[in-house]
């Protein structure tokens, strides 16, 4: 007969729940712990193998309080975890014997027609002097120009606009240096006029424009150490502004946060050349959807937005097949937060090796997934059946069970 021990050992791992891994566990503490590192001090770049291997040295070297400004997302961070833990639903379907040798060729893009190295950039991310007191986004600058990626700078950076435009490079493999501005919008749209002059003098190619941020955000493990949001104000954001702030300039004005097929749909209509779907690394509102899962709700609803507009998209991106995976259903080019950020704290080389293991993560899994030209991943690379019960379908659309 089953002792009463063993039988409450039985039920405690029948309902067991996988433990979340901020970082998962791929030997870095326990190598770091074979050489004289002391726990509490940056490991050395060198040891960096991953992109979440950033996180766990920020963790070392920031202060709680800056640490959790990086990391913080709303309420019970659910979302913060979904974004991080949802690509491990949506298998590979990987065709083998295909000829993947020229694969590294592929690696190359465009956004908005201007020409990068890869499909990965630095979303934009206030205070980035957090991570390097002195030099902050001008490390983001400077490794975008060396690996020829796109660099988004926020409007709450440390440095000024005219601080990050005169850190830009002349000479990139293709030419001037591209960036893009993020912007936010409140109720005194004189403010939002001045930034839009400010950043165009600057160079500035596009606007991406943050519609995400309506009001203050719930975010405690911020609030433990009094630390605010960058956007402590409430925006004003209606399309209506985005028709006036599309009176005021003439670069292309992406907007940044988009999480429903419906808000998609509308953004082309308004006129919109390229939309960010996001949800702003959880950091807005518990609950919203991962990447992965609103480019799911287009790809079901709406296939044709992925050829209309371009579709950028970030949060809980970490690894170069979570990149894949979203090319494969359309998605353009593809953006990372807290990475960089943690990253920064290594200074310039950390955030140029950041953007590197992303490139050869991206070309290697390619390979592996029998992927032969990155621009033209098929979609039937993927088993996205684990989506489609809770994917969201406007009347007419087709449930399927073929996917
Ligand atoms: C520290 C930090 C500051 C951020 N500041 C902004 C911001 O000022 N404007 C904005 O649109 N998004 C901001 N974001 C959101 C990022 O642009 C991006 O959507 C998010 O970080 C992606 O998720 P990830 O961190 O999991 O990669 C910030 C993110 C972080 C981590």
């Amino acid at each position: 007969m089953l002792s009463l021990i063993a039988l409450s050992g039985l039920i405690a791992s029948a309902v067991a729940v996988e433990p979340f891994w901020n970082e998962p566990d791929t030997g870095l503490e326990t190598y770091l712990h074979s050489t004289n590192w002391t726990e509490g001090t940056q490991p050395l770049l060198k040891d960096m193998r991953g992109i979440p291997d950033f996180d766990f040295a920020a963790r070392q070297s920031l202060d709680g309080q800056k640490y959790s400004f990086y990391r913080t997302a709303n309420a019970g961070e659910w979302s913060y975890r979904n974004n991080l833990e949802i690509w491990s639903k949506v298998h590979f379907r990987t065709r083998h014997l295909t000829d993947v040798t020229k694969v590294n060729q592929t690696l190359a893009t465009t956004i908005l027609g201007y020409n990068f190295s890869a499909p990965v950039f630095i979303s934009p991310a206030a205070r980035g002097a957090y991570g390097d007191p002195d030099r902050a986004e001008l490390n983001f600058v400077e490794a975008s120009a060396k690996e020829n990626t796109l660099y988004t700078a926020a409007l709450y950076a440390s440095k000024t606009i005219e601080e990050i435009a005169a850190a830009k490079s002349n000479d990139t493999l293709n030419g001037p240096q591209v960036l893009f501005q993020q912007i936010y919008t409140n109720a005194n749209l004189s403010v939002t006029w001045d930034i839009i002059d400010r950043a165009e003098k600057a160079g500035a190619k596009a606007f991406v424009w943050t519609i995400d941020a309506p009001a203050t955000s719930v975010r405690h493990r911020a609030a433990r150490y009094d630390t605010t949001n960058a956007n402590a104000v409430t925006s004003a954001l209606t399309w209506d502004i985005y028709d006036q702030i599309k009176n005021h300039t003439k670069l292309p004005i992406i907007p940044k946060g988009i999480t429903t097929v419906e808000d998609a749909l509308l953004a082309i209509e308004k006129g919109a050349k390229a939309i960010y779907i996001s949800n702003h690394g959880a950091r807005q509102l518990d609950h919203s959807p991962s990447p992965l899962e609103i480019a799911y709700e287009i790809y079901r609803n709406a296939p044709e937005v992925f050829t209309k507009v371009e579709v950028l998209a970030d949060s809980g991106v970490r690894y170069g097949s979570d990149v894949l995976k979203l090319l494969a259903l359309g998605v353009k080019a593809v953006g990372l937060g807290r990475p960089f950020m943690y990253a920064n704290c290594f200074g310039l080389e950390g955030v140029t090796k950041a953007i590197q293991i992303l490139k050869s993560e991206i070309a290697a899994d390619a390979a592996q997934a029998g992927i032969q030209d990155i621009q033209k991943i098929p979609t039937s690379i993927l088993n996205l059946r684990a989506l489609e019960p809770t994917v969201f379908l406007q009347e007419g659309t087709k449930v399927t069970g073929s996917l």
